[in-house]
């Protein structure tokens, strides 16, 4: 269950307090609530470009552009697909076919029942094991249809 907003505000006034008075304090803002969350709750958008004397829309212009910054709780596994260009060259597009598949679910989705999130990533740094994947912090390389299946059983558990 979600937070209520005035929870999601008392966890995140301090936060905001910590970093508004430093050089550059909207990512490090960011990344505290993110690890107090899981995700950066659209709510906090308001109370952050008042501190910081910022729009609403520089803010929220900042939280949609990096995809770490997700909008809503993750599901308890979080499966972050590469999609750049040296996965795509070894058959990335296939993998994330058939693991879209196997979860039932597009990128930027969580499951119904909350077991995970499926979210691009692009590049993990594991170019030479393409198609890589990470899996709750853990890098996955080389993967091919029975790592697929493996995952989306490991992930369904
Ligand atoms: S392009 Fe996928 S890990 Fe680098």
């Amino acid at each position: 269950m979600q937070p209520a907003r005035t929870e999601i505000l008392s966890a995140v006034m301090p936060i905001v307090d910590q970093w508004r008075h430093e050089e550059g304090p909207l990512l490090p803002i960011l990344n505290g609530i993110l690890r107090e969350f899981g995700y950066v709750p659209r709510e906090v958008v308001p109370a952050i470009a008042e501190a910081l004397n910022l729009s609403r829309a520089e803010v929220y212009g900042v939280v949609s552009f990096y995809h770490d910054y997700r909008e809503n709780p993750p599901g308890r596994h979080v499966l972050k697909l590469c999609r750049a260009e040296a996965c795509q060259s070894m058959g990335g597009d296939a993998i994330a076919e058939r693991l879209q598949n196997l979860l039932g679910l597009k990128f930027g989705e969580t499951a119904a029942d909350g077991s995970v999130t499926l979210e691009p990533v692009y590049c993990l740094g594991l170019c030479a094991c393409s198609p890589a994947a990470m899996l709750d912090g853990e890098v996955i390389g080389r993967l091919d249809d029975e790592k697929a299946r493996e995952i989306a059983r490991e992930v369904r558990a």
